[in-house]
């Protein structure tokens, strides 16, 4: 993974994204969106509107999920970051990636990093607990295309499996 060349008025940051620990220069008006996608090529974070009211560059910052488009990243110095590339493990898709599969919960598929990172951090949350609830917070992530029916099933499928592992555990 490389960042850009060195320009004047760069600013060292320290990053942890999806897990690497980065040594970056960034220009101070660079979004953690920018940076992402432009110098890190990690381009599975969509740009849509870049200003905050679409949804579709949500990532999750220090576990919170938050619209990249807004945050320069040297206001995140020292963060640790995930982006829909960081979410699964070795081999292992996440529960949201698997279940927006089995449910078919998109179609051209430009808002759906951001509409599982955004959900990733709605379960991390645990305030959603209806299918209401979860359309309700997850109504700053727009689909053109649509899918919120399925998109809430999956994100519902992912929220019963959490209760019932709780729940095991508990027994
Ligand atoms: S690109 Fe960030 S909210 Fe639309
Ligand atoms: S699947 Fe096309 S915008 Fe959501």
């Amino acid at each position: 993974m490389s960042s850009r060349n060195l320009q004047q008025g760069d600013v060292p940051i320290v990053m942890t994204i999806n897990g690497d620990r980065l040594e970056l220069h960034v220009s101070p008006w660079t979004t953690l969106l920018d940076l992402l996608r432009d110098h890190l090529h990690l381009t599975g974070t969509k740009k849509g509107c870049d200003h905050g009211q679409c949804g579709a560059c949500t990532v999750l910052i220090d576990g919170r999920r938050i619209n990249s488009c807004l945050v320069f990243a040297v206001m995140r110095d020292g963060a640790e970051v995930t982006t829909i590339e960081g979410l699964a493990k070795d081999d292992s898709l996440h529960p949201l990636q698997e279940a927006f599969i089995e449910r078919d919960a998109f179609q051209c598929g430009y808002c759906t990093p951001g509409q599982i990172c955004s959900a990733a951090g709605l379960l991390a949350e645990d305030r959603a607990h209806s299918r209401e609830e979860i359309r309700e917070h997850m109504s700053g992530n727009i689909c053109r295309c649509g899918a919120y029916t399925n998109i809430v099933d999956a994100i519902e499928d992912v929220m019963a499996q959490e209760q019932s592992q709780q729940k095991a555990k508990v027994a």
